[in-house]
């Protein structure tokens, strides 16, 4: 595993931006999967910023999203589709047609697992996995307790994970309590996995996930396993382990 130690939230979003640009430039058509949350904003940002200068070009990447809500409308501010068309894809040159995102709306929710995670293989897999950390060590929206060997499916949330959305929401009642998310097994074949964390809230869960016993407890724990993997953290998030 790789270790990119960042000064502060600025600097961890430019270290992650010049890994997905230097993916984009040498592998135009690359498959990007990408993460919401606040994690991603700052490096979101950076893509946006290179890519209006002229330095990166979007028009044959494709991406699939990590997971979504079940029960937003694309319209809800709060879906993850939203997100995606706010922060990054309404702001740079990728196709809509190329972004994939579960569809929280979907009727049959185990079908429309299934469909996505065909919709990743169909693809040739992703190229690069952004992640960011839950506090609870989840990744996706796997939960801990979840089998390694899981694809695309379908979650009830956790209340910490619950209690850790809402705020984002007027009432802790509008908060979703299912999402769809890539399986821990759909994130462990990506090619290459980048974390991005930062802050000292999640000083204690990093040294467990990049640190500790590999174990469904703390479900990013498996990226240890993965051979090639980049955490790139702030000093914050990196206060409690010891390199
Ligand atoms: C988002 C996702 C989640 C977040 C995690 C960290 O698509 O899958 O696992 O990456 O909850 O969220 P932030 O970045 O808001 O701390």
């Amino acid at each position: 595993m790789n270790i990119i130690k960042a000064n502060d939230y600025n600097d961890m979003s430019r270290k992650a931006a010049n890994i997905i640009s230097a993916q984009v430039i040498v592998k135009p058509d690359c498959v990007l999967g990408l993460a919401t949350g606040s994690s991603p904003l700052g490096l979101y940002s950076h893509l946006i910023k290179r890519y209006q200068k002229g330095d990166l070009d979007f028009s044959q990447v494709k991406s699939v999203n990590l997971d979504e809500y079940m029960g937003l409308t694309h319209e809800n501010a709060q879906s993850y589709y939203y997100f995606m068309m706010e922060n990054l894809f309404g702001q740079i040159n990728i196709l809509q047609e190329n972004t994939n995102i579960p569809n929280g709306m979907a009727e049959d929710v185990e079908k429309a697992c299934r469909e996505y995670e065909q919709t990743i293989q169909s693809l040739g897999g992703i190229d690069l996995q952004l992640l960011g950390l839950g506090n609870n060590g989840h990744i996706g929206f796997n939960e801990p307790g979840t089998p390694f060997e899981q694809v695309t499916h379908c979650v009830s949330l956790t209340e910490s994970t619950i209690q850790a959305n809402s705020r984002f929401f007027d009432r802790l009642e509008d908060v979703p309590t299912k999402a769809c998310t890539m399986g821990i097994k759909s994130i462990m074949m990506a090619k290459k996995i980048v974390v991005i964390v930062n802050g000292k809230g999640k000083a204690d869960i990093v040294r467990k996930a990049f640190f500790g016993p590999v174990t469904t407890d703390v479900p990013a724990s498996i990226l240890q396993m993965h051979p090639d993997v980049t955490l790139v953290a702030d000093a914050e998030a990196l206060s409690l382990c010891d390199i």
